[in-house]
């Protein structure tokens, strides 16, 4: 279905406008600005039978400072989420912990948020963001992922290069989520059709499965999804090495209950926190269609 011009439109000049007026669209994609509101909505997902991934929003950490109270709030996660019994591990963005102070701040905060991961018998993942950090991300993943197995990372199958760092990393034992990848990347480095990163995205899985490593499918793609539990059911995969992602927020139609009555493991990616504004309009852009979306849900709460 085609997306209307006017939902574009609007798109923009929601953009152009004081923060507050963002709220309701921004709305379902985040969930809430608070530990609490997160872990009040972290409880009813885990109630409808999802495991949940919760990131603190925000990126591009400036100050030492900053970067350590974000990380501060990370370990202070782990603790509610055993304390509340939670089926929810922790995703975080290296420059939101301090890659764009130095390496040794990003190495510092990260060691201390994985430190509480195993303390508190969780599981971090390290989010994947644009190529100019790619290097860096796989290199702590490397660094850490040597004396820990609660800890994993993310591959985008839009990049060129993905098959040959999943192949470095096969080496040892591996975690990670595959997803297409948010970012604008330049054409030399990442295929731009969508057929061509569904092909990269399948050969990643398939690459995973056979070496016996577990793999997130991260993808609202209804087709990707068809082709990924065809593949599974034809080849027997075992339930084990594998779960589905989503973002919250995002509608699926119903796709994601189905999966899991088919016995098949769905986390759902729950984004929180005061910088929601950014991530949100992100994801606005991604699907216009949310437009209509949200303002049926506000004219049916009238
Ligand atoms: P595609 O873009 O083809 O979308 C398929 C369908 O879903 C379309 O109909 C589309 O409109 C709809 N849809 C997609 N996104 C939507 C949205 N936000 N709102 C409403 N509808 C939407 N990227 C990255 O670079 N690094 C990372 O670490 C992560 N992490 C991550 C975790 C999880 C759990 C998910 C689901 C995604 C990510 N991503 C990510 C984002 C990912 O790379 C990608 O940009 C989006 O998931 C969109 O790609 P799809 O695979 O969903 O397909």
């Amino acid at each position: 279905m085609t997306v209307p011009l006017i939902n574009f439109t609007l798109i923009k000049a929601i953009s152009l406008l004081p923060k507050w007026f963002a709220k309701p669209f921004a709305k379902p994609y985040v969930a809430g600005e608070t530990i609490k509101e997160a872990i009040d909505k972290i409880k009813i997902l885990n109630e409808k039978g999802y495991l949940v991934t919760v990131d603190i929003l925000g990126e591009h950490t400036k100050s030492k400072k900053e970067a350590n109270r974000i990380t501060e709030q990370y370990c202070l996660l782990y603790d509610q989420i055993l304390e509340e019994n939670l089926e929810c591990s922790i995703s975080v963005k290296p420059t939101h912990v301090g890659l764009d102070i130095s390496s040794i701040e990003v190495m510092n905060n990260i060691g201390k948020i994985l430190k509480k991961a195993e303390e508190t018998g969780n599981f971090l993942r390290i989010d994947m963001e644009s190529s100019s950090v790619t290097d860096k991300t796989i290199q702590i993943y490397e660094h850490f992922k040597k004396n820990s197995t609660n800890i994993g990372t993310v591959l985008q199958a839009y990049l060129l290069r993905t098959q040959t760092d999943l192949d470095k990393l096969s080496s040892s034992d591996i975690n990670i989520r595959i997803c297409k990848g948010i970012y604008d990347e330049p054409q030399k480095i990442s295929f731009k059709d969508k057929n061509e990163i569904n092909k990269n995205y399948i050969l990643f899985a398939k690459k995973m499965a056979r070496n016996n490593h577990f793999c997130a499918y991260a993808t609202h793609d209804q087709i990707l999804i068809d082709e990924l539990v065809n593949w599974i059911e034809n080849e027997n995969i075992s339930k084990e090495l594998f779960e589905f992602q989503c973002l919250f927020g995002v509608p699926m139609e119903g796709r994601l209950e189905k999966l899991m009555e088919d016995g098949f493991k769905v986390r759902i990616y729950v984004p929180f926190g005061p910088d929601w504004y950014d991530y949100s309009m992100r994801r606005l852009n991604e699907n216009p269609k949310i437009i209509n979306y949200v303002l049926g849900n506000l004219f049916k709460n009238d």
